[in-house]
């Protein structure tokens, strides 16, 4: 409920959050999104790319999608359909950015864990959930409790002076 009072241009609210603990689902979810990242890491990303993953050591690998307990996926509407009418909806991106934020930070307030994943393209995930043309797959979030035995890897935020500026 939190990710929905997010703020979003003229009030639209144009997000819809599927939430997945079907193990055929999330099977079916890790089966194309493997097959996808697969051919990401082998043809597509560049070498800055990957050297900039190197210390997060991730790979075409995304077993999180079939063992996390709950995959939410974030759908973003461009428009609404009303009474059989095409409503528009404004700052999309901008709205579902900010709720699936909102949405994360109450995820670890209830102390459990997310990933923020972005399979491209994500085109399968509306096939896979049978979604209508109007939204659009938007982010990928696992949830779960810590794997305590999970690599972290050590990275740091960047200070406050660095990215905040008081005038
Ligand atoms: C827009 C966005 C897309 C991301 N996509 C991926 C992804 O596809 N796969 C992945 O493993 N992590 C992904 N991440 C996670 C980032 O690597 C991670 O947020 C970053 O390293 C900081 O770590 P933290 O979230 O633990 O603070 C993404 C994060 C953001 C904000």
């Amino acid at each position: 409920m939190t990710a929905s009072t997010a703020p979003s241009g003229a009030n639209k609210q144009p997000w819809v959050f599927c939430a997945v603990s079907d193990p055929d689902i999330k099977k079916r979810i890790r089966k194309e999104a493997e097959k996808i990242e697969y051919d990401a890491y082998t043809n597509k990303m560049s070498d800055e790319w990957k050297n900039d993953l190197e210390r997060l050591r991730t790979n075409w690998k995304k077993e999180f999608l079939d063992t996390a307990p709950w995959i939410i996926v974030v759908f973003k509407k461009s428009y609404d359909i009303i009474d059989g009418q095409k409503k528009k909806n404004y700052y999309v991106n901008e709205s579902v950015g900010l709720a699936t934020g909102l949405l994360i930070a109450a995820i670890h307030n209830a102390g459990l864990t997310s990933l923020t994943y972005t399979p491209s393209p994500m085109g399968f995930l509306s096939q896979i959930l049978n979604r209508p043309e109007n939204e659009k797959p938007y982010m990928v979030i696992p949830v779960g409790y810590r794997d305590e035995n999970a690599f972290l890897p050590d990275i740091e935020k960047k200070k406050e002076k660095e990215v905040i500026i008081f005038y």
